[in-house]
């Protein structure tokens, strides 16, 4: 048989092993292959069952996402399962790796599961804005039992082997030998002659109505805005009015028509985009140098996240203070954070000691000698970046890499300053540093290739969602967010609140809004990174200076129980006359009327002032692709997922929609913050869109 899948015969057992790199996907061949085994072993009178295994890393990963979309080719993955069930003869699923999607659902129609016991099973649909289509809803039910089936349906996470064993999903775990152990087990069904277990004709559990409404709501919560959840939870309880034939179609049908909506493809898109923004063009090929030891200099909040992020992936690490006592105040609170991670239970003692056994703290630069990457996380301050860039340029090993996690300064002239520039380029991560999952990689003009690579592949080890940015004020993150600041402030002025921009944009999905994230996030933080970026700003930006407003008023947020709103004991936002009058007096002392700005216009100039931004970075080749722009938003400022971020969002609206609408917003707050970008022009023109 030639394809992915070979059958080797062992007595009379029939092993198919699928090979399908990289991750076995349910492909047209894969299917097509095993088809063909499960008809040879029931037309073989020699052969008395058959084993299904993968080579390679994993067990399948799940229908082909590569084949979404486009005509189905036969046998059709409910069919070829249907097929494998009703064989005749035992078909057992051997499991490595992780059984994902229709990976799982296929072994869920085999007559037995055995695994590894370091596999995984799941059924992720729901991440991709889908639910199982091939029966997965159906059958995991019949053998785990209802209360246990819902969440793995619903929420798309992962149960280790040992775990679904006991569950009843899987029917044996074993450690080594994964072939020889499922050939064992098709033996003995053999031997023992008792009639199949067909999961189909198990009986579907009851439902419980009240884990169904709980669930429901909690979902609500937590996947806000998202269809797919609540779906899963329909098609589970599709068994309730259904036999097993007719809830597998409306299974099947539902799956193809969230599949053909936009939150899926968003989502889609995303998942590609994840893996699209590691290849870095120019980087193929490029070796990265190594990296084991990371200097850290600056232990203030960003310094003590980044520390953490590197110890917890087994880098060792040393922090450089200012001050002895700075460095011993930073080794108690990252200690500190580490003992309320095993107080909550989500770090075992032994790996928090091991992990802050990795960590080192000096007041002396010269204690990096020995470092590998340095990530320079101190104030702001442009002369004190470029003396520190000096002292490291001379203090570190010729090929140790200099990063600077600044958000807004130029890192040429960091690395002009070090002496070393083709060393030197930028990090930049995001608050809590040990969490946020997006990574900023710079590219400053001198990078070496390598010094990239390593970037990019250092990042990945640290557990990130690293993308490569050029040098500009912001890179892509704070550069796009600084125009939505922009513009919330002129509707400030013009007529808005704060708890309608707030409003407006919880309800597109972010998880907060503007205002309400400021007083999170302190306003004296804010004023700082004003004043750091003031020469830039235009005099419509300097003269919309809330934030040096209420930063004079004292009005922090909530660590002062006031900023843009006003906080209680219980910490909820309220809104605060203050405010009201604060604006009100604001614009009357710029001559400016107040009118009622609608929540459509707030929207809109909120969100296409990101996405006329995000086309200029990729017009100037900041960034490579759209990709990057998407897979910063959504992960670092919680962009809504089910929109795929700005620039697809932006292509999903219409883009002659977007810019006409850029247009109409020139006339009330000027051409020179709404002139669209040139790419947009262009794409418009050639009626194309960010992604063709
Ligand atoms: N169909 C087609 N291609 C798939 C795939 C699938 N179900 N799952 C993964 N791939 C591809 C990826 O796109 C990537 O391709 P690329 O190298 O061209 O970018 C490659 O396989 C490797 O995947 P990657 O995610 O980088 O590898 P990993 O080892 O980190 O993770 C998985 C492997 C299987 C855990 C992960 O890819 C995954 O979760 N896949 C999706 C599973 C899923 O949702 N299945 C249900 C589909 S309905």
């Amino acid at each position: 048989m030639s394809g992915p899948v070979s059958v080797r015969i062992h007595g009379r057992i029939a092993i198919a092993e699928v090979d399908h790199p990289p991750v076995n996907a349910l492909s047209h061949g894969v299917r097509a292959g095993l088809m063909e085994a499960v008809e040879r072993v029931d037309a073989s009178p020699e052969l008395d069952a058959l084993v299904i295994i993968c080579a390679g890393r994993t067990f399948f990963s799940g229908a082909d996402i590569k084949e979404f979309g486009k005509p189905p080719q036969s046998p059709q993955l409910p069919q070829l399962i249907d097929r494998l069930e009703s064989a005749a003869k035992p078909v057992v699923a051997a499991i490595h790796g992780k059984a994902l999607g229709g990976g799982l659902e296929l072994a869920l129609g085999c007559h037995a599961r055995v695994a590894l016991s370091s596999a995984r099973i799941g059924l992720p649909e729901v991440k991709l804005g889908l639910v199982p289509g091939a029966g997965g809803t159906q059958r995991l039910p019949r053998l785990v039992g209802f209360a246990a089936a819902v969440p793995i349906v619903a929420e798309g996470g992962e149960v280790p082997a040992p775990k679904a064993l006991a569950m009843g999903a899987l029917d044996a775990v074993v450690d080594t030998d994964l072939e020889a152990a499922a050939i064992a087990h098709a033996q003995a069904l053999v031997a023992g002659g008792a009639p199949l277990r067909r999961t189909r004709d198990l009986p579907a559990p009851a439902a419980d109505a009240a884990l169904v409404e709980e669930t429901r709501k909690s979902l609500a919560r937590k996947k806000r805005g998202h269809s797919a959840p609540q779906a899963a939870i329909d098609a589970i309880l599709l068994a309730q009015e259904f036999p097993f034939e007719e809830a597998l179609r409306r299974e099947n049908a539902l799956c193809h028509e969230l599949m053909q909506g936009a939150q899926s493809k968003a989502l889609r898109h995303l998942f590609a985009a994840e893996r699209e923004v590691a290849r870095v063009p120019g980087l193929e090929g490029v070796a990265p140098r190594s990296v084991s030891t990371v200097g850290v200099v600056g232990t203030g909040t960003m310094g003590a996240g980044i520390v953490q992020a590197f110890a917890n992936a087994g880098f060792t690490v040393i922090a450089v203070a200012s001050s002895e006592e700075k460095a011993s105040a930073a080794m108690a609170r990252i200690g500190k954070a580490y003992a309320g991670l095993v107080a909550r239970g989500s770090l075992s003692q032994d790996e928090s000691d091991r992990r802050v056994a990795r960590i080192s703290v000096s007041a002396e630069l010269a204690a990096l000698a020995g470092a590998d990457l340095v990530v320079e996380s101190i104030t702001e301050d442009l002369a004190r970046k470029q003396a520190l860039f000096a002292t490291l340029g001379a203090v570190t090993r010729p090929g140790a890499i200099l990063a600077s996690n600044t958000s807004y300064l130029d890192i040429d002239t960091l690395a002009a300053a070090s002496g070393r520039p083709a060393d030197v380029c930028g990090m930049h991560f995001f608050n809590p540093a040990n969490v946020m999952r997006l990574l900023e990689n710079v590219r400053a003009s001198a990078t070496a290739t390598d010094v990239l690579a390593t970037l990019m592949d250092t990042g990945k080890r640290i557990g990130k969602l690293p993308i490569m940015s050029g040098v500009c004020e912001g890179f892509v993150v704070n550069r796009l967010l600084a125009k939505r600041s922009r513009e919330g402030f002129f509707m400030l002025e013009e007529g808005a609140t704060p708890g309608q921009i707030d409003k407006v944009l919880t309800g597109f999905g972010f998880p907060m809004g503007p205002y309400a994230l400021s007083d999170l996030a302190g306003i004296d933080l804010q004023y700082a990174a004003r004043q750091v970026r003031m020469a830039g700003l235009t005099e419509r930006e300097k003269s919309a200076d809330f934030v040096d407003q209420l930063y004079a008023l004292g009005r922090y947020g909530q660590k002062t129980g006031a900023g843009w709103y006003r906080y209680g004991e219980d910490r909820k936002p309220q809104p605060d006359p203050a405010i009201a009058e604060l604006l009100a007096a604001h614009a009357a002392a710029r001559g400016i009327t107040q009118r009622s700005v609608g929540d459509q216009e707030v929207l809109e100039r909120c969100l296409y002032a990101m996405v006329n931004e995000g086309a200029k970075l990729l017009g100037e080749g900041i960034v490579a692709r759209p990709h990057e722009v998407d897979i910063a938003m959504v992960n670092a400022i919680g962009w809504p997922d089910t929109t795929g971020g700005p620039l697809w969002w932006a292509d999903a609206t219409g883009l002659p929609a977007v810019r006409d609408a850029m247009l109409r917003y020139a006339a009330i707050a000027g051409d020179e913050y709404w002139m669209p970008a040139p790419l947009i022009e262009r794409l418009v023109a050639e009626g194309k869109g960010f992604y063709g």
